[in-house]
């Protein structure tokens, strides 16, 4: 899951700039996205997961550590895309849900990643999902995602990159 989990963190730190929406309104007068989601959180941080990505397929083969799921160069993209993707679109329904950029939206907030990527593996590469992603591997993740997302947020916010710890 770390080419899936890296994506977010890199975007809070390396994003800003130009908006993904360019700053354009839905028709219900509400911001597409809004500024949380740029064009430069969004490169970083699929860059971002997909390297870290290609250094497990690296150091599964140099280290010989067959009984871990392996990545492949497609489940690697697919995971770092997937996981912003999410975020994206859950942006979307945010704000057609009135709730402002860096409002809380428990459940939505914490799984959107997972969402994202297991939705692109599903249509892009459904044969590695199944046979990497085991049933107890998957409750393992649902309970997992939740807990790393507040650790890592909270860091986040005391280190100043984050203006709330959520
Ligand atoms: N970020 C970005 N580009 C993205 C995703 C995130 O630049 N595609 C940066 C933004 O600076 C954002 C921060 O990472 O404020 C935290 O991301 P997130 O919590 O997903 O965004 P929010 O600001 O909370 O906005 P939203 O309410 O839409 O989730
Ligand atoms: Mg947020």
């Amino acid at each position: 899951m770390l080419p899936a989990y890296l994506p977010n963190p890199v975007a809070a730190l390396l994003g800003g700039g130009t908006p993904v929406d360019l700053g354009r309104n839905y028709t219900d007068g509400r911001r597409i996205f809004g500024d949380g989601k740029t064009f430069r959180g969004l490169v970083a941080g699929i860059l971002a997961g997909i390297g870290i990505g290609l250094v497990q397929i690296w150091a599964w083969s140099a280290y010989n550590l067959v009984f871990l799921p392996g990545q492949t160069l497609l489940s690697v993209v697919l995971l770092a895309v997937g996981a912003l993707l999410g975020d994206l679109v859950k942006s979307f329904f945010k704000r057609r849900f009135k709730k402002e950029r860096g409002s809380r939206w428990p459940v939505a907030d914490q799984y959107d990643l997972v969402a994202g990527a297991f939705v692109l593996l599903l249509i892009a590469d459904p044969g590695w999902l199944f046979s990497r992603v085991t049933v107890p591997a998957f409750i393992f993740i649902l309970i997992l995602t939740p807990i790393l997302h507040r650790a890592v947020n909270i860091i986040g916010y005391r280190v100043n990159v984050k203006e709330v710890p959520w």
